[in-house]
């Protein structure tokens, strides 16, 4: 059993074929952006503080938009599980439920948000959107959202249009045939459509601020923007009726050489100043990334990699192995900075820069 996140990545290689592995693991450009998104929580140095009483176990239980989760964790969401492992986001949900943590379920998945919600039971679930040009659409897939018991609609900005993935150029991801997008209504061309590139032309690609204070008035789930990097933007998702904002840039997947999400969170959220939760996600290694982002001000992270990963070498099991090793490492982090709950991870943990 691999001891830590990274291991997963060889593994996942073995078991998948070259393209599938290559949409999985690969950035835009020349990755400086995602290999920069951990190389920036290592550049942060940790000022733990002692005798806190915090040697027998810390609670790191905490809230997202008032669910309660086991640990400040959470699934991003990313496509096409089904090309990963048979069992595709049913393993993913049902490994975040069992352990307490909240699954985001893709637009581009390959099952349907009813047969998630099946598999995660009462686990806490939200479901993320790529709004559809028909607007129709988009109305259709958060009205099932939110019957099947999803809590909150992520809607994500930054794509279209589609990052320039070389991996990709070198060797073309399409989806099986016999995998379809369920969570897409029938009607649309983007319900059968094999590669990423195409699915994203169904997409709206005229999507501004008056679209997301027109959904966030119009439905009746909280709504979250994924993709922003810029204080600006976290105050005008704000101003447009937004509930939290994740602080992401794809995983490095779209702009190369963006900021590091972890060098953007403060700004976001001084912006933010405690009106809305700010979430992050990309990098996200190791249970000390963990405690920088929410010592930075970050409600929960996202993980997206090394669950894909997880996924692929070993379905539910590998999916459940990644996420307790980072819940794990996580309490541990917790302890040894002396910090008792997630409350108490705050700015004085970060050394200040010499
Ligand atoms: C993604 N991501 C993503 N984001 C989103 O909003 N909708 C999606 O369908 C997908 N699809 C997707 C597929 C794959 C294979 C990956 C790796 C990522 C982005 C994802 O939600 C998240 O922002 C990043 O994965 C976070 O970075 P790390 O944890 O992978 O470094
Ligand atoms: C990706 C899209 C599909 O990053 O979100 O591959």
């Amino acid at each position: 059993m691999p001891t830590n996140l990274h291991a997963w990545e060889p593994l996942a290689e073995q078991a998948l074929d070259a393209a599938t592995f290559g949409y999985i693991a690969g950035g835009a450009g020349d990755e400086r952006t995602l290999r920069d998104n951990s190389a920036a929580f290592g550049r942060l140095r940790l000022v733990p503080r002692m005798l806190r009483g915090t040697a027998g176990g810390v609670d790191a239980s905490t809230t997202v938009l008032g669910a309660e989760l086991a640990s400040p964790i959470m699934v991003a969401p990313f496509a096409y599980q089904g090309a990963f492992h048979p069992d595709g986001e049913a393993a993913t949900a049902a490994a975040a439920a069992a352990l307490g943590l909240c699954m985001c379920l893709s637009t581009l998945a390959n099952t349907s948000m009813e047969d998630v919600a099946a598999a995660s039971g009462g686990g806490v679930r939200w479901f993320q959107l790529y709004p559809m040009a028909d607007q129709a659409l988009n109305d259709e897939m958060i009205a099932r959202a939110e019957a099947a018991g999803y809590r909150a609609v992520i809607v994500t900005v930054d794509l279209p249009p589609y990052g320039v993935r070389e991996r990709e150029l070198h060797h073309p991801f399409a989806l099986p045939a016999d995998l379809g997008l369920p969570c897409i209504p029938e009607k649309s061309a983007a319900a059968g459509s094999p590669t990423p590139v195409q699915t994203t032309e169904m997409m709206k690609l005229d999507l501004d601020w008056s679209d997301i204070a027109a959904w966030a008035s119009r439905w009746n789930l909280p709504l979250v923007v994924k993709g922003v990097l810029s204080p600006e933007d976290a105050a005008l998702a704000l101003e447009h009726g937004a509930r939290g904002v994740i602080v992401s840039n794809h995983g490095g997947r779209q702009l190369d050489t963006t900021i590091a999400t972890i060098d953007a969170l403060p700004r976001v959220c001084a912006a933010v100043a405690d009106r809305a939760e700010v979430f992050l996600d990309g990098g996200v290694r190791r249970g000390t990334d963990v405690v920088k982002a929410l010592a930075l001000g970050a409600r929960a992270v996202l993980i997206g990699r090394p669950a894909a990963y997880g996924l692929a070498v070993a379905g539910r099991d590998g999916a459940s192995a990644v996420l307790a090793q980072l819940i794990s490492e996580t309490e541990n982090a917790l302890a040894l900075c002396g910090c008792r709950t997630v409350a108490e991870a705050c700015s004085a943990l970060i050394a200040p820069e010499t």
